[in-house]
């Protein structure tokens, strides 16, 4: 069967996307991943004896690297998740986001483009490149109002330019050399096995270790929050079934500000796992010094994919987090190899040396 190429698939989404494409599609899987401190190859466990799964340890801006996955799988389509994703990094240090998020977009553009140049039909009609990206593209919404893939872009943090940058590199090589390509915007994804930095596991572990839960300013700020697991749904619709050159808005309709997201999990976590002195989680919130440049809110409309492709989330915002506060107190092992160190060993063991 034909292959399709994840970038980035032993990070957060890209893992859940290559576990939701191994049940559900015939395609072999070449997962293309560089292993940074984000790409975690225990993430994807139960793929790994599928003689379907295929996993090169690869930089994205390694041209003659990608040229040979070409060469050698002769995908029918990319999906590019591979990025460095965490706001706070990108305030500290953006030269990576730099380079990869755009510079590895434009090597892994190149790359497709040559091998597709070259396809005859019907497999170059057939082929797709996927990029996926952001809400943050858009910059911050007031009060009122949503995203939708209409709304010109206004990128405020490294990160979110870095992202933003790409996505016009990528609809520039379909206007100016043709590719089929599809864009997706999202929002916030929650769910298992994601980095312990971003907000929902940073929270759930500072938990339950007795440790303060750090809440940004007032702890106003708006996100819109979907189950990793909806958005890989969508993505492998938009990858099937967008329509070449489109892009597609995707959200969880849960818009909640930070402060209620850090209330909800102390709820559900006072549940499945009390406090060993008594009293509610609650009581470890801290309010910190915001965000520099912290956008006010995020909010999605995802009329389009619903309407033409038939999407919409199954989790609802408290079924996802019971399901993922779940998850994080029954999987200690991963958590702590992610943290101590075991993991990077493991890597070298396993894949050299790490970056
Ligand atoms: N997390 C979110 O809430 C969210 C929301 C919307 C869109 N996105 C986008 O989805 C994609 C995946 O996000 P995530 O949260 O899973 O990220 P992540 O940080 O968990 O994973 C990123 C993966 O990319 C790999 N990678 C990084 N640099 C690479 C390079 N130069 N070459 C090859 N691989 C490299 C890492 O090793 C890692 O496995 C990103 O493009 C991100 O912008 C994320």
């Amino acid at each position: 069967m034909a292959a399709v190429f994840v970038t980035g698939g032993a990070g957060f989404i890209g893992s859940a996307l290559v576990r939701q494409l191994l049940a559900e599609s015939p395609y072999d899987i070449v997962n293309i991943d560089k292993l940074t401190y984000a790409g975690n190859p225990e993430s994807l466990d139960g793929c790994v004896a599928d003689p379907r799964y295929h996993f090169s340890r690869t930089d994205i801006c390694d041209r003659a690297a990608l040229d040979a996955l070409f060469a050698q799988h002769r995908p029918c389509g990319v999906i590019h998740l591979a990025a460095e994703s965490h706001v706070d990094r990108s305030i500290h240090s953006a030269g990576e986001f730099i380079q990869t998020n755009i510079v590895g977009t434009y090597t892994l553009l190149e790359a497709a483009r040559a091998y597709w140049e070259r396809l005859a039909e019907p497999a170059r009609d057939a082929f797709r490149f996927h990029h996926v990206s952001t809400d943050e593209v858009f910059g911050s919404l007031g009060r009122e109002g949503r995203f939708a893939e209409t709304t010109a872009y206004d990128p405020r943090s490294p990160y979110s330019a870095s992202k933003a940058s790409s996505d016009h590199l990528v609809r520039a090589w379909h206007h100016t050399y043709g590719l089929p390509i599809v864009v997706s915007n999202c929002s916030n994804n929650y769910g298992p096995r994601q980095f312990p930095e971003k907000l929902i596991p940073l929270m759930i572990l500072n938990a339950v270790a007795g440790k303060p839960l750090p809440i940004y300013g007032t702890g106003e700020n708006v996100r819109d929050w979907l189950y990793v697991d909806d958005h890989a749904r969508a993505l492998h619709l938009v990858f099937e079934r967008g329509a070449v050159g489109s892009t597609y808005c995707i959200g969880g309709n849960a818009e909640h500000t930070n402060l209620a997201v850090v209330d909800t999990l102390c709820g559900i976590l006072d549940e499945l796992h009390p406090r060993a002195g008594g009293g509610s989680y609650r009581e470890q919130k801290v309010f910190v010094a915001d965000r520099p440049g912290h956008d006010l809110r995020y909010a999605i409309d995802a009329g389009k994919i619903t309407q033409k492709l038939g999407w919409s989330p199954r989790e609802s915002f408290m079924s996802g987090l019971r399901r993922t506060v779940a998850w994080y107190l029954a999987n200690h092992d991963w958590v702590a190899h992610v943290r101590n160190g075991e993991y990077r060993r493991w890597l070298e063991t396993h894949y050299g040396s790490h970056p």
